[in-house]
């Protein structure tokens, strides 16, 4: 198993390019079981959660190939099998993906009950509902989610709480539905815009994704296109505060500026310096940071996937921070392993307290969810002395070349096999 070294306390400094958004591609991948044409999705991460679901997709009989330059060519001309098998759902929960796309275009579809992450419960009832609403017949047995439907058929349908994935599933479900579906309290993320830009592309009819209410036309059927995915916010972030925490001065090339406000302000307040173009943004640091609260909630607001990272930051910055989760119930697993580091953080219910010290001293830590694992790599550059990050296959599953970026910019970190 891979761990990371990392000897801390040099200051980031220098330029590299964000990689495609994870989030945005395993959607937009997933989309090609809509159509029997190709699929052409370019700045596709290289990533382990991409690998899987290209597994996936491959298993269920769609042709997959690929280019040196990132580009991922997709064709659903037949599918075989409708299934997602437990042994890679249980990899990655985003296998939920092709449950819409699968019911939309082969009227059924199997999906193991998800694992991924071990962030709290994080069920998929309101993907369901939006299914069952559309008129399909879900049943769960031996672990498996089985949907059936003739044809699907618009419907309003009203999430009970916001969900990203959901939202997604639903969107892409509706694309070949009779009739126009209305999806309310829809997700805001960036990610979900660009899976409709896509949708769009390929001859789907989605309006209003960026709102809370999304409107989608049915079609008949959907044809190929070629797409480019979105940058990636969330890598954008981790840099940006991995560059704040270390004293640093850095530019991100390749980067979506416009949906980052959240984490821009909550770099500005503590005292970093972050300007911006269209497609970058760079961030100085002017000595030790003052804590900042952080409060997490859904897009617009402050993103629940850069929670962590804020926490190593704030574990040595000035005064006394509190970082509150408000998306997902068990979400501090990072705690324990910063607090091996040096850091003084107190956890109550969805609270954390964190009380900055002088410095963090560098010792060795288990990774054990993806920003996790971004939090104990952004607190061993920090540290004082050697960190050694074990399991970094968490953060394989969403960083693209994480070692190699950060060592650009003056690191001292390298992957033991
Ligand atoms: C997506 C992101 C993930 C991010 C999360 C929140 C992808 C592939 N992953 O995950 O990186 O951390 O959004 O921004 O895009 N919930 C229910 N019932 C449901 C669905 C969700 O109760 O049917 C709850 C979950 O348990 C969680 C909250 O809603 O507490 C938000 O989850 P959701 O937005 O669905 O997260 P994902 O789409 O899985």
């Amino acid at each position: 198993m891979d761990r990371l070294v990392i000897e801390g306390g040099v200051r980031l400094a220098g330029e590299v390019a964000v990689s495609g958004a994870k989030n945005a591609t395993l959607p937009i991948l997933t989309a090609a079981l809509l159509t029997a044409e190709p699929l052409t999705v370019s700045n596709v991460p290289h990533l382990r959660d991409v690998t899987t679901m290209l597994n996936l997709l491959a298993q269920m009989g769609v042709a997959v190939s690929m280019d040196e330059r990132l580009g991922v060519e997709l064709t659903a001309a037949r599918i075989a099998e409708p299934v997602a098998p437990y042994e890679l759902v249980k990899t990655m929960r985003a296998s939920v993906l092709v449950l819409g796309p699968l019911t939309a275009r082969c009227g059924e579809a199997r999906v193991s009950l998800p694992g991924g992450c071990a962030i709290g419960l994080r069920p998929v009832d309101q993907h369901l509902k939006g299914l069952q609403a559309m008129g399909a017949e879900v049943a769960i047995e031996h672990g498996y989610i089985s949907v059936r439907a003739k044809r699907l058929k618009g419907a309003r349908i009203r999430m009970d709480l916001v969900t990203v994935t959901g939202t997604e599933n639903i969107m892409m479900a509706a694309t070949l539905a009779d009739g126009t579906t209305v999806i309310e309290n829809a997700a805001r993320e960036p990610e979900v815009v660009d899976l409709a830009h896509c949708l769009n592309a390929m001859g789907a009819r989605v309006q209003g994704a960026g709102s809370d209410v999304i409107t989608i036309e049915g079609a008949d059927r959907l044809h190929g296109a070629r797409y480019r995915v979105m940058p990636d916010r969330i890598e954008t972030g981790t840099f940006l505060v991995a560059a704040a925490a270390t004293g640093g001065s850095i530019r991100l090339t390749g980067a979506r500026p416009d949906v980052l406000d959240a984490v821009r302000e909550k770099l500005r307040e503590p005292g970093a310096h972050v300007t911006t173009g269209p497609d970058w943004i760079a961030l100085e640091t002017n000595g030790a940071l003052s804590a900042v609260n952080v409060r997490t909630a859904p897009y617009p607001g402050f993103p629940t996937d850069m929670q962590a990272q804020f926490m190593a930051l704030d574990s040595i910055a000035r005064g006394t921070a509190l970082v509150t989760e408000t998306v997902f119930e068990n979400r501090f697993m990072h705690v324990q392993e910063l607090k091996r580091l040096g850091a003084d953080i107190e956890v109550e219910g969805n609270n954390a307290v964190v009380k900055g010290v002088a410095h963090l001293d560098g010792a060795t830590v288990m990774a054990t969810d993806l920003r996790a694992s971004a939090s104990l790599v952004l607190a061993g550059l920090i540290a004082r002395g050697t960190t050694t990050v074990d399991r970094v296959y968490h953060l394989d599953r969403g960083y693209e070349r994480i070692e190699e970026k950060l060592s650009k910019l003056g690191a001292r970190i390298r992957r033991v096999r």
